[in-house]
């Protein structure tokens, strides 16, 4: 080889090294599923949201987090309010795929649930239900895989009862309020901390209190 085409060579490996993303830093192809207008809804609702019911932005994002690392697919969210952890539950969803019903008693709440979904581009992966949860969820098709529990704090032991079945082995079930409530849940605080069936921590990003129970293989 000559040193020209030895040069040549090594000017085409050097090319080929700067067109490769690097390795474990690469920048996904894909839009982040967070766009602007997202932004704004979730800072909207936020802002209405007087009573405090929705969780904080970082509960938010952990529950975003743990739905595209997990891969789940199918979600269960039991107390929507006005959408909020929905959106950020749907974000994660948007990633892997999945679809998440989101069960809201207040009939004016979940009207605007499904409204701040729709500006939020979501209503292909989250439908909002107006009702009960006690007697919704016994009407849904199938199991879950992810199931977010943010209803009444007395009514939590009642809820995990009606749901832990149909909760895949290897899915998760998370309980909202479990630090700044614990005193109106002690069933159950007791129930996910004792039942060897599942592997459950408290994480606190905000002060709220996240449990995150995963039901054993
Ligand atoms: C703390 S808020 C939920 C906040 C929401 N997860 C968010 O972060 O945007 C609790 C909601 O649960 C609803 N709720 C309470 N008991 C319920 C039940 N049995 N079935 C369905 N929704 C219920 C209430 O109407 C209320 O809107």
């Amino acid at each position: 080889m000559t040193r020209c085409a030895a040069h040549a060579g090594l000017l085409a490996a050097v090319a080929l090294c700067a067109a490769l993303p690097v390795a474990g830093i690469a920048a996904p192809e894909r839009p982040d599923p967070l766009t602007p207008q997202v932004a704004r809804v979730l800072r909207e609702i936020k802002a209405a949201d007087t009573d405090l019911l929705a969780v904080s932005e970082e509960d938010g994002r952990l529950l975003r987090l743990l739905i595209a690392s997990s891969g789940a697919k199918r979600a269960l969210e039991i107390g929507a309010a006005n959408g909020y952890s929905a959106i950020w539950i749907g974000l994660g969803l948007r990633e892997t795929g999945g679809r998440l019903v989101a069960i809201e008693y207040d009939q004016g709440r979940a009207r605007q649930a499904a409204e701040n979904i729709r500006r939020a581009g979501l209503s292909d992966i989250v439908t909002v239900v107006a009702g009960d949860g006690f007697r919704e969820i016994p009407k849904l098709d199938g199991q879950f895989d992810f199931v977010f529990l943010d209803a009444w704090k007395k009514d939590y032991k009642r809820f995990l009862d009606l749901t832990w079945p149909r909760l895949v082995p290897g899915g998760l079930f998370l309980g909202h309020n479990v630090v700044n409530k614990r005193s109106e849940m002690p069933d159950f605080l007791d129930a996910i901390t004792r039942n060897p069936a599942m592997l459950t921590t408290i994480v606190s990003p905000s002060g709220e209190g996240v449990s995150i129970s995963y039901k054993r293989r």
